[in-house]
């Protein structure tokens, strides 16, 4: 019925419609849809899985669907695909990229291994398919500490993109790493004086804050981890109020987790439009794109099979680890 509406060149439909067409939608074509814990509310009730970006590339890896549609950023549903070569892999809106993977070009990256030719090379998942067939091993903020200790010791690592992860694991390790200096925008934009003040507004409160956050956030927190690992901290520990200094997405499955808990966003710098910090790639798969999406067939993930394979050779050694 819509899609009769929409070849006609119908108005633009109510939110309700959209939902009930996308859940139509995925039952005939037999979809998965991913999500992202930083998607907007609506997204994430509309999906199958909700998780981090290890819980996301494990789901796509168990998935027989035919389909499967990912409301991420593009190398998350790039990974999906590189575990999944023969399905087809959506991505809402091809634009949401990453600052963390534009910060590592391929021909860069390439110039910077041949200067370090002795080196393993563990990349954050955060980055390309190109990037990551470079790799030796991929890691997610769940099990970076886990991978770099899995490296057998004396042998020199190269950590990229994420300078904050990859100085976090150096510390939670003792290893020695050199990094690649990329940052993530939306972690970094998160004001430490003004998470002081806060902290000092809510003396009894807890702050967690996720491993792409500056060591100035990190030394401060009580808990450092992953997105579904800060959702388990709320969820585990006595304390009635959290900081949470990460992408303020991760607060609605967590206020639904801890409904009387009391989750204040960590606060950005001055001049983010908005209070909390929001991933701008993030926000750009709405439920119309993924109406589009799923309607259309595409936009379509579609990777270089030699590429594809490289990397899904240092994916698949980070999923043997966990
Ligand atoms: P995780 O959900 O894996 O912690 O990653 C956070 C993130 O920034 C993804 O882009
Ligand atoms: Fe990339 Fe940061 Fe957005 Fe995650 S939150 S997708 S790391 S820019």
């Amino acid at each position: 019925m819509i899609a009769e509406q929409r070849s006609q060149g119908s108005k633009v439909q109510s939110p309700f419609e959209l939902v009930e067409a996308i859940q139509r939608m995925k039952r005939e074509k037999n979809v998965v849809f991913l999500a992202h814990y930083y998607q907007t509310p609506e997204i994430q009730e509309l999906a199958d899985f909700v998780g981090d970006s290890l819980a996301l590339a494990q789901a796509a890896d168990r998935s027989k669907a035919d389909i499967i549609l990912f409301a991420g950023v593009h190398f998350m549903a790039e990974t999906a695909k590189i575990l999944n070569p023969k399905r087809t892999v959506l991505l809402p809106d091809l634009n949401a990229g990453c600052s963390l993977a534009e910060s590592a070009p391929p021909e860069k990256f390439r110039a910077f291994l041949d200067e370090h030719p002795d080196h393993v090379v563990v990349s954050y998942i955060n980055c390309s398919a190109e990037v990551k067939a470079m790799s030796d091993i991929i890691c997610t903020s769940s099990n970076a500490v886990r991978v770099v200790n899995s490296i057998p010791p004396g042998k020199p690592i190269i950590f990229a993109p994420d300078k904050h992860l990859g100085a976090y694991v150096q510390r939670m390790t003792g290893r020695e790493l050199l990094l690649w200096d990329g940052v993530c925008e939306v972690h970094v934009d998160i004001s430490a004086n003004k998470l002081k003040l806060l902290l000092g507004k809510y003396p009894e409160a807890k702050l967690i804050a996720h491993p792409e956050c500056p060591q100035e956030i990190l030394d401060e927190a009580d808990h450092v981890g992953s997105t579904s690992s800060l959702l388990s901290y709320v969820k585990d520990d006595p304390a009635q109020t959290f900081i949470v200094a990460t992408e303020a997405g991760i607060l609605h499955k967590m206020q639904q987790a801890v409904p009387h808990k009391k989750l204040i966003p960590a606060p950005a710098h001055a001049n983010n439009t908005c209070a909390c910090s929001e991933c701008p790639y993030m926000k750009m798969n709405t439920l119309e794109k993924v109406y589009e999406a799923l309607l259309n067939g595409s936009p379509e993930i579609v990777l270089e099979e030699n590429v594809r394979q490289r990397a899904e050779t240092a994916l698949r050694r980070m999923m043997q680890l966990g």
